[in-house]
């Protein structure tokens, strides 16, 4: 294990966790997640879950990775010899699969409006022929399809390179420029008529909507945002050296993902509400609201290209995330070449991809209980396997692990003086646990 890679700097560090935690899952689905469920509530009951579940676990997931420097499976092996924990690995493969092959659909529509863009054809329309450019996009197999391989044949490159140069510097660079240009817009869209109606719609929660479905769905949302659950930032922190401040680093990754997905929804909901739009529009929200506002800006062309091309790059250090987790999985527990590894990666992820394009068109009409194929893994992965990866995790860190090896991790060997050590330990074995499963009974009904 010694000759692993390690990231060079502490920058390199944050940035390739921010890369992976940024996404469209801020972007994409946190609008439309908080459109869908009523805007206010939701985005409240999201932070809490950001500050009580989602930094105490991926501080977990820190202390797993780089106290042993390996991958999920044998990390657990090693600190807690003989333990069925260990089979929350196989829960993070499945998932992040499922995770990587719709998500590549949605990159791959980003990537098509990044090229309409470039050719000027995202431009100079009304709302309604948005709907109808994502819809014909959306509703034709061969253009999803085709647009969903070039996406995962652009990953396939990335990764195979390996994780330092690939990774770090891509995302050192693309995320600063993606802040910027949230602010930009979000400007801009405060400046639309009508803005305050969506300025109300986020910041005035109306805890009378709250219902299992919108908390289960912001618990769900919050794990997504932060890759959390799935072992990604755990695989991450394998790679992490001594030095590396855990919670402060945590910290960071949960504020930034935050402050995007937040800036994503000041963006959207002014245009939604000054376009006269439908905020519970579901997964094409995005789509057909972001040209609209690129449409009124001057220099829209620009904004548009600069925009896609970007939003391009924070998915791709998303899905490069993931498909870490399959790989390290196959080159070091069944001592597969990386290269073999990346690519029966990329297969699977088409095949089950092909399935998730085709649930907007050719299979719209087959459901498995009440979801499209795209639905459900959305659905499953988010709602159910991260939480409980996520669950797992911190019981583990919690209960099992030599309380000595917790505490040396969150201190640097108690170089560094951590204030909220007690809190966070608090957190992660009784906080985190317990809140995962009242909310799994809390929307299954049985509490
Ligand atoms: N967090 C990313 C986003 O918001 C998606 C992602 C990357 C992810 N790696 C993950 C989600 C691991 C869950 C688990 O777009």
């Amino acid at each position: 294990m010694s000759e692993r890679a390690q990231f060079a700097t502490k920058m390199g560090v944050i940035a390739a966790s921010v890369g992976s935690a940024v996404g469209l899952g801020n972007i994409w689905r946190f609008p439309y997640e908080a459109g869908m469920h009523g805007g206010g509530a939701f985005i409240a009951i999201y932070i809490l879950c950001v500050l009580f579940l989602g930094i105490p676990v991926i501080i977990a997931e820190f202390i797993i990775g780089r106290s042993t420097h390996q991958n999920a499976n044998s990390a657990i092996r090693t600190l807690a010899p003989g333990s069925k924990f260990r089979y929350v690995s196989y829960i993070g493969i499945c998932s992040s699969i499922m995770i990587l092959s719709f998500y590549s659909v949605v990159a791959g529509w980003i990537a098509e409006y990044m090229f309409q863009s470039l050719l000027g054809g995202l431009n100079g329309h009304s709302t309604q022929d948005y709907a109808k450019t994502f819809n014909a996009l959306a509703g034709s197999p061969w253009r999803s399809i085709l647009w969903t391989y070039l996406f995962l044949g652009a990953n396939f490159l990335i990764i195979r390179k390996g994780i330092q140069k690939g990774i770090e510097k891509i995302s050192n660079f693309m995320m600063p420029v993606l802040f910027l240009l949230l602010i930009i817009f979000c400007i801009n869209s405060l400046l639309l008529p009508n803005a305050k109606e969506g300025l109300k719609f986020m910041f005035m929660p109306d805890f009378s909507q709250v219902s299992p479905s919108m908390v289960v769905g912001a618990m769900g949302q919050a794990f997504f945002s932060l890759s959390l659950g799935l072992t990604c930032l755990l695989t991450y922190a394998s790679y992490f050296n001594n030095k590396t401040p855990l919670v402060k680093s945590a910290t960071i990754i949960a504020v930034l993902d935050t402050c995007v997905a937040v800036l994503a929804g000041v963006i959207i909901f002014p245009a939604v509400f000054s376009f006269g739009a439908e905020p519970a529009a579901g997964p094409k929200l995005v789509f057909e609201i972001l040209p609209g506002i690129f449409g009124q800006m001057p220099g829209g062309y620009f904004w548009s290209l600069a925009f896609f091309i970007l939003l391009f790059f924070a998915s791709i250090t998303s899905t490069i995330s993931m498909s870490e987790i399959f790989i390290t999985f196959c080159t070091e527990e069944h001592k597969m070449s990386r290269k073999k590894a990346t690519r029966l990666n990329t297969l699977i992820a088409m095949v089950l991809g092909t399935l998730c394009a085709l649930s907007f068109n050719l299979l719209d009409d087959f459901k498995i209980f009440g979801k499209t194929i795209f639905d459900l893994f959305d659905y499953v992965s988010s709602n159910i396997l991260l939480p409980a990866g996520g669950f797992i995790l911190a019981v583990f860190v919690g209960w099992v692990m030599d309380k000595k090896i917790v505490k040396e991790q969150l201190t640097n060997s108690g170089e560094l003086n951590v204030r909220t050590m007690k809190p966070i330990i608090f957190c992660i074995r009784y906080v985190a646990p317990a809140a995962i499963v009242l909310i799994f009974l809390y929307v299954t009904g049985l509490f």
